[in-house]
């Protein structure tokens, strides 16, 4: 049996991720900092690279679900690297994705592998089909509610405090940093959920996954402004939210259009990494190297893999 280890297996991501390598016939090799979360598991530090290295001893990739990531990518990259296997990771952190593009390694490095990120990455890529570059990219996100988990909390501050409290935009080619407040706005979803108020430049890992293979010199995201608003209030995860991801794309005065359905934002981020790490090891990849989702995989046919979890129509 092929073994996956999960770091930060014991997360609330994490025991998805565990749950899907399973379902899917994979060994998950369970690992995490603390040693009494995990029972039978093998315990290992950011801080201890001999830790790292024993704990990849003899798996076949490695998924990185312990965030925040600025603390652990960087370091179960390279013992990845050390090991010879794939590292995929489900950060949703733009600084640390940042960092994890900005590594010079030879085997597979996928990170933004989940909800956030590489799911946006995967559907602007199958809307863009045979086009090669756009004017401009729009990923619009509305989600019924969003009771983060702790480790998202966390990240985002890590996230706020690396860039000093400001926010960031990916406009005119560059990404660009700002203190003025978010526009607010309305977005039209697709029916049956139509007009919703928005925040515009609700800027999330797409606008670093997307510009880093497509030519597009403008990548904007939209939040629901009920679902921003419950990030802040607190409160049980509540596995019943469901999600729209409306991307649009626009070249010359065309537009083509890629919709994605689901529930759970955390529960589906399982199915997306756990099929990446299948792709990799089965050789269905374009790229090497440390790349993004829609970079490395058909995009297309990667989407059409994720039914049930999540359903996709491109227009
Ligand atoms: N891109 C996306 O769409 C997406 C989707 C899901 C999750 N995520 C991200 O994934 C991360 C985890 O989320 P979650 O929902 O699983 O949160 P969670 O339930 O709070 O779990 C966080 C996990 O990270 C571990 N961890 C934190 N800092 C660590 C460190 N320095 N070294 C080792 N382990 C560490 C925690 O271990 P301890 O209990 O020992 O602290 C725990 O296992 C967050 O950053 C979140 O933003 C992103």
């Amino acid at each position: 049996m092929t073994s996956v280890l999960v770091y930060g297996a014991y997360g609330h991501t994490g025991r998805f991720v565990v749950a899907e390598l399973r379902r899917r016939g994979f060994e998950p090799i369970l690992s995490g900092r603390d040693a009494a979360k995990l029972p039978g598991g093998r315990p290992a530090s950011v801080d201890d690279p001999a830790s790292l290295d024993r704990a990849l001893d003899g798996v076949a990739a490695v998924i990185n679900c312990a965030g925040p990531f600025a603390a652990t990518a960087v370091p179960v990259i390279e013992a990845a690297a050390r090991a010879g296997v794939p590292y995929v990771d489900v950060a949703a952190e733009i600084e640390a994705n940042l960092d994890t593009f900005a590594l010079d390694i030879d085997t597979v490095v996928v990170p933004a592998m989940a909800f956030f990120g590489g799911l946006g990455d995967l559907l602007a890529t199958a809307a863009m089909g045979d086009w090669t570059a756009a004017d401009e990219i729009h990923v619009a996100y509305a989600l019924s509610g969003w009771r983060p988990t702790a480790g998202t909390l966390a990240a985002g501050q890590v996230s706020r405090d690396r860039r000093d409290g400001r926010r960031v935009r990916f406009a005119d080619g560059w990404l660009e940093h700002r203190d003025d407040a978010l526009p607010t706005l309305e977005w039209t979803f697709p029916a049956p959920l139509g007009p919703q108020p928005v925040f515009g430049e609700f800027s999330m890992a797409d606008v670093v996954t997307i510009p880093r293979h497509l030519r597009v010199p403008s990548v904007t995201s939209y939040m629901t402004v009920n679902a921003a608003k419950d990030l802040f209030a607190g409160g049980e995860r509540d596995s019943a939210e469901s999600f729209v991801v409306d991307v649009v794309v626009r070249s010359g005065g065309e537009e083509r259009r890629a919709v994605a359905r689901g529930q759970d934002i955390y529960a589906v981020s399982a199915p997306l990494a756990v099929e990446a790490v299948e792709r990799i090891l089965s050789g269905r990849t374009t790229a090497k190297g440390v790349a993004s989702a829609g970079e490395i995989f058909d995009a297309a046919d990667f989407l059409r893999a994720l039914a049930p979890h999540i359903s996709v129509e491109l227009r």
